[in-house]
């Protein structure tokens, strides 16, 4: 009986001991963020092009099958560029570019405040 308890004990500890892999890191995107976005998105704007800001009202109008998935879109749109917006893929890792999708989504839909 005593093992059985050790045992439920180290399978308690392997399912909620650490955070699943697939949550994004929303501290590395603010990280990743304020290194590689900041220059052109400072506050959730948009100092090149000021219609096409990070704000959820534009992402809405302008971003690319946003309505699909939020995430998928920003960070496709990370990969690729666009017009006047370099594209990150080979500069950034999937992770980090997962990590600032979701940093994105969760600052518009804080209303970047
Ligand atoms: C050199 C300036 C520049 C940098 C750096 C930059 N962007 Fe952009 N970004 C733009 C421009 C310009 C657009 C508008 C592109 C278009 O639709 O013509 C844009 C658009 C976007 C959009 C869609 C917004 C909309 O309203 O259409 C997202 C999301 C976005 N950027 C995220 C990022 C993220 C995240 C980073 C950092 C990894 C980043 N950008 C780095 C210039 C930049």
């Amino acid at each position: 009986m005593r093992r059985l308890f050790g045992l439920l004990a180290i399978c308690f500890a392997l399912l909620f001991g650490s955070a699943p892999a697939f949550a994004a890191d929303l501290a590395n995107g603010a990280k990743v963020f304020s290194n590689n976005c900041a220059a052109c998105h400072i506050g959730g704007g948009n100092v090149v092009n000021g219609e096409r800001t990070l704000k959820a009202s534009a992402l809405e109008a302008y971003l690319a099958n946003y309505s699909a998935g939020h995430e998928a879109a920003i960070a496709y749109q990370v990969t690729n560029g666009k017009n006047a917006m370099p594209a990150f893929g080979g500069k950034l890792s999937e992770a980090d570019i997962a990590d600032v999708a979701a940093f994105v989504e969760d600052s518009s839909a804080k209303g970047w405040s």
